[in-house]
């Protein structure tokens, strides 16, 4: 036999493993109707280049270390205290000043398989029971909690705190999937984001891969009690701030690395645009007093999730090998979690850059969130969060 022999019926065989798939061993065993999408990514030389070469997210203090376990939002309420925080096992916790304690929680069927885990990955499984609260945000004027939790949707809580109630589960008849991130006007109005329509968070590494473009911008309205749709066939849309001024509000798309600004006031009202091209893959953002824009990245750029991105066959194939889908996750991510943040103007400029490229103090930042001078970062793979004294 000639090599090239061997290596056609190595192939052969791979690809037959491949398409079987006896053991069940691929990331995509579960998912029957997988299906890659094509990810329109700008080109590479558009993505910026600038970096943070003094790590100075290594400066970083860390908080609370194993008091809490993956905390993704950061909130304090309109008297300034907290913060409060959704964490991995699907409770809101509050910091006192002193403590953690209970503030609220979003599932009526909490029971001891939401009690502590090891990890803030082990929570996964059971995270469609137990809850699983994104983003938070409080009502200045009135002091409610407003809550996206990634499986009971757009929920409420009164300043007491407590169980929570439901504002919005649908829009259009079709059920809100992966609630993920909101914001609330000075009318009341909520905007939001569900990430898919498809995939829930706990399988949030098929959603990454497929690419799927079901994820929705929603507004919900206070009075009517009615929840439309304001951008539809969005890949993986997450965080969601309001400008200082109410008159847009911007929005991030994951696996195209965008931020959205979507026009709520004047000529341009009712449409959106590009604001910046990330550096990569973003989750929360959120406004500071200046009225510029805090994003969180869950990491960088790099070349190999960029061809993934570009060859939707190609992903399909190296799921369907048998890999853990860690390892695959690793790769995407660049090889280890790392931590980048970084500020923009309302125009889409770059402010500020923070890092720590190693990870050796923060990594996969959800959300920051400035006050004081100080930025709180919060993280689901953190069992912390971490601080950064801006002055
Ligand atoms: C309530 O939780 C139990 C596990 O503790 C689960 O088996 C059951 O399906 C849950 N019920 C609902 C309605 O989610």
């Amino acid at each position: 036999m000639t090599p090239t022999g061997i290596l056609a019926g190595i192939f052969l065989l791979l690809a037959l493993y491949c398409g079987i798939d006896p053991l069940k061993q691929s990331a995509i065993s579960g998912f029957p109707d997988f299906k890659s999408y094509k990810i329109d990514m700008p080109p590479w030389s558009l993505f910026p280049k600038e970096k943070d070469e003094e790590n100075l997210l290594q400066r970083s203090e860390i908080k609370f270390l194993n008091q809490i376990q993956g905390p993704e939002s950061m909130a304090f309420d309109p008297l300034g205290r907290g913060p409060y925080t959704g964490v991995a096992d699907g409770r809101i916790l509050f910091f006192d000043g002193q403590k953690w304690t209970d503030f609220a929680y979003t599932s009526n069927n909490r029971s001891e398989i939401c009690n502590p885990q090891p990890s803030p990955l082990k929570y996964l499984k059971n995270e469609h029971i137990c809850g699983r609260p994104l983003g938070l945000r409080f009502d200045k004027k009135t002091g409610d909690l407003y809550i996206a939790d990634a499986y009971f949707g757009l929920m409420k809580v009164g300043p007491e705190g407590g169980f929570a109630t439901s504002l919005a589960n649908e829009a259009e008849g079709v059920p809100l999937r992966f609630t993920n991130d909101l914001d609330i006007d000075d009318e009341g109005n909520v905007y939001f984001t569900d990430s898919s329509t498809a995939y829930q968070r706990r399988n949030f590494m098929q959603l990454v891969f497929s690419g799927d473009n079901s994820g929705r911008v929603l507004k919900y309205n206070p009075s009517s009690k009615e929840t439309t749709v304001l951008v539809r066939n969005l890949q993986f849309p997450n965080g969601v701030s309001l400008s200082k001024d109410d008159s847009f509000f911007v929005f991030c798309e994951g696996p195209v690395g965008r931020l959205h600004k979507y026009w709520l006031k004047g000529e341009k009202a009712r449409t959106s645009e590009v604001l910046a091209i990330l550096p990569g893959y973003p989750d929360n953002v959120r406004t500071n007093e200046e009225g510029n824009f805090w994003v969180a990245f869950h990491c960088r750029w790099n070349l190999y999730a960029y061809i993934n991105a570009l060859y939707p066959k190609l992903r399909t194939f190296l799921l369907k090998l048998p890999i853990p889908i860690k390892i695959h996750y690793l790769l995407q991510i660049g090889g280890w979690p790392h931590a980048l943040v970084v500020k923009y103007s309302p125009e889409g400029k770059i402010l500020q850059i923070l890092e720590d490229s190693q990870g050796k103090v923060v990594k996969a930042i959800s959300e920051v969130e400035e006050k004081d001078g100080k930025l709180w970062m919060g993280s689901v793979l953190m069992p912390f969060v971490g601080v950064y004294n801006l002055a």
